[in-house]
């Protein structure tokens, strides 16, 4: 048999952890609790098969309008576990950054955010891109705004604006565009997720509920993506 591909950059959107509660009987919080443990897993398989970058979508900048109790579960969940994240990927070599306005955050979470960016700084291994308060109109106009202060300033001039350049503006600056998409719960939707780097990714979407996807089924999603055929608008 053929060796299959690692696709290079893999995004997943968590999602699914609001029914997987209801489908046990639990509050909600418990299902992003369960959600949260997959994320280390998940993580670690995927840093342990090859994948170079992993991008997860943990929290949109339109999930604050979800009820106060449950973003203060979500605060919570994340102080614990970029705790955790800090101590077991370090070990693995794996290198955190955060995709999103941080700012948007209590100031204890931004510290630990800073904190676990600049630990893992020098590690060489997977780059995980954790996406929170993160929208993808947001992360373009914000670039558009960063070009045009640089433009009025004349560091850049307009006329060398190109879709190369732009990229460079994005969060994702400098890390290639995602190859494989995942969602999996049974929604076939991208949600504001990486709207200008999904240009030509494979989408995969499965009816497993975040907490419930197992690394086989990373496994299989890697295989379905090995049986596409990717054009890129050619023939
Ligand atoms: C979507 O499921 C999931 C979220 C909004 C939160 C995802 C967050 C985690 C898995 C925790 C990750 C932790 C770290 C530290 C990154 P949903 O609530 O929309 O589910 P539903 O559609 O079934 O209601």
């Amino acid at each position: 048999m053929p060796e299959r591909e690692i696709p290079a950059h893999v995004g997943i959107i968590m999602d699914g952890n609001g029914r997987w509660a209801k489908k046990h009987f639990q509050p909600r919080s418990m299902g992003h609790r369960a959600g949260a443990q997959n994320f280390r897993t998940i993580t670690r398989y995927a840093s342990k098969i090859g994948v170079k970058h992993l991008t997860l979508y943990a929290f949109s900048t339109e999930n604050w309008s979800r009820p106060a109790e449950e973003v203060g579960a979500l605060m919570g969940l994340f102080k614990d576990y970029l705790r955790e994240a800090l101590r077991d990927f370090m070990d693995e070599n794996i290198r955190v950054r955060f995709i999103g306005d941080v700012e948007g955050f209590a100031p204890d979470l931004q510290e630990l955010i800073r904190e676990v960016e600049e630990a893992s700084a020098p590690k060489t291994g997977m780059v995980l891109n954790l996406a929170m308060n993160y929208g993808g109109r947001a992360e373009i106009v914000r670039a558009a705004a960063a070009f045009a202060r640089d433009a009025q300033a004349g560091r850049v001039a307009p006329s060398q604006l190109d879709e190369g350049l732009f990229s460079r503006y994005l969060y994702t600056a400098g890390q290639p565009d995602p190859d494989l998409i995942i969602r999996p719960s049974g929604e076939q939707r991208i949600s504001n997720f990486l709207l200008w780097q999904c240009a030509y990714a494979e989408f995969v979407y499965f009816d497993i509920l975040w907490p419930d996807f197992k690394p086989q089924d990373l496994d299989r999603a890697i295989d379905i993506y090995n049986s596409r055929q990717r054009r890129f608008g050619g023939v």
